[in-house]
């Protein structure tokens, strides 16, 4: 059991790669809040892991600071001793849009989720790690915080500046034991993108630029977060992990 006894918040817990995070986060043993603004998908994600240990879940929007406040007391209340050891930054959204067909609004809500929403929940919980002994704040990111992909400005330009953002978490934290590091998948396919029904040539075109042939699992990000979110990670912080078979190695 590698986060046995571990206490820990994600975001975007109802959804297709976060409630993969809950799943084996709690196989491992952990503590778990499952947070998310859709209460339909935390219901239905409670159903499925319910009676594998302890888990919670509650409705934030990560774009409201009075809300991201609620989800933080809410864990000092439930978790035992009032401690938050892992706090995984994974609701986001990612509309399609070229970037001359963006409107501010649109730009303003995807920075309002995926980098504010971050940048909050990681700073409230920072506050609490400090007294408490330190933790582990993992965001994610994505390659598209690396490398750009037409149609996704607002995205790209918002999970690149979670990179940064994490490593300067790294920088000042690291001297109360915090450890931040970012996760930058590749494609991860998951239920959803299935049932939209994505043309099969556009499925090949992506297939052929990942050395290993494949789409990602959601278990297998999954099973980086866990990594990340444990002990064995100890001595990782500041930096940015891909897990993408490999695709952007050649572009
Ligand atoms: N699937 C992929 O290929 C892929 C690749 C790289 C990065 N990612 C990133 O992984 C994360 C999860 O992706 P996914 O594929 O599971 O998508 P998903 O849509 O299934 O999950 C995202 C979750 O975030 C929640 N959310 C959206 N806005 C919110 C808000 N304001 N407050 C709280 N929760 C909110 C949604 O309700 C949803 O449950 C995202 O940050 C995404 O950018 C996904």
């Amino acid at each position: 059991m590698e986060l046995k006894s571990k206490n820990a918040i994600i975001t975007g817990g109802g959804g297709a790669i976060g409630s993969e995070i809950a799943r084996r986060f709690l196989e491992e043993g952990a503590c778990v809040i499952i947070a998310d603004n859709n209460q339909k998908a935390l219901d239905s994600v409670y159903d499925k892991l319910r009676g594998m240990g302890d888990i919670f879940t509650k409705v934030v929007d990560v774009s409201s600071e009075s809300s991201v406040n609620d989800l933080v007391d809410f864990a000092e209340k439930q978790f035992s001793g009032g401690r938050i050891d892992v706090l995984a930054n994974v609701a986001g959204i990612g509309p399609f849009k070229k970037f001359i067909d963006t409107d501010t609004e649109t730009f303003q809500r995807v920075m309002d989720i995926n980098l504010k929403g971050t940048f909050m929940a990681s700073r409230m919980v920072s506050n609490k790690m400090m007294s408490t002994g330190g933790g582990s704040i993992i965001n994610m990111s994505s390659t598209n915080g690396i490398l750009a992909e037409e149609g996704l400005v607002s995205y790209n330009a918002s999970k690149a500046a979670i990179i940064l953002l994490s490593k300067t978490m790294a920088l000042e934290l690291g001297k109360y034991n915090i450890r931040v590091n970012s996760v930058c998948p590749g494609w991860i396919r998951t239920e959803l993108q299935d049932k939209a029904g994505l043309p099969k040539e556009m499925i090949d075109n992506y297939i052929k630029k990942i050395p290993l042939g494949r789409a990602g699992k959601t278990t297998e990000v999954a099973d980086l977060f866990v990594f990340l979110a444990s002990d064995r990670s100890s001595f990782i912080t500041g930096t940015e992990i891909v897990i993408d078979g490999g695709q952007i190695c050649q572009e």
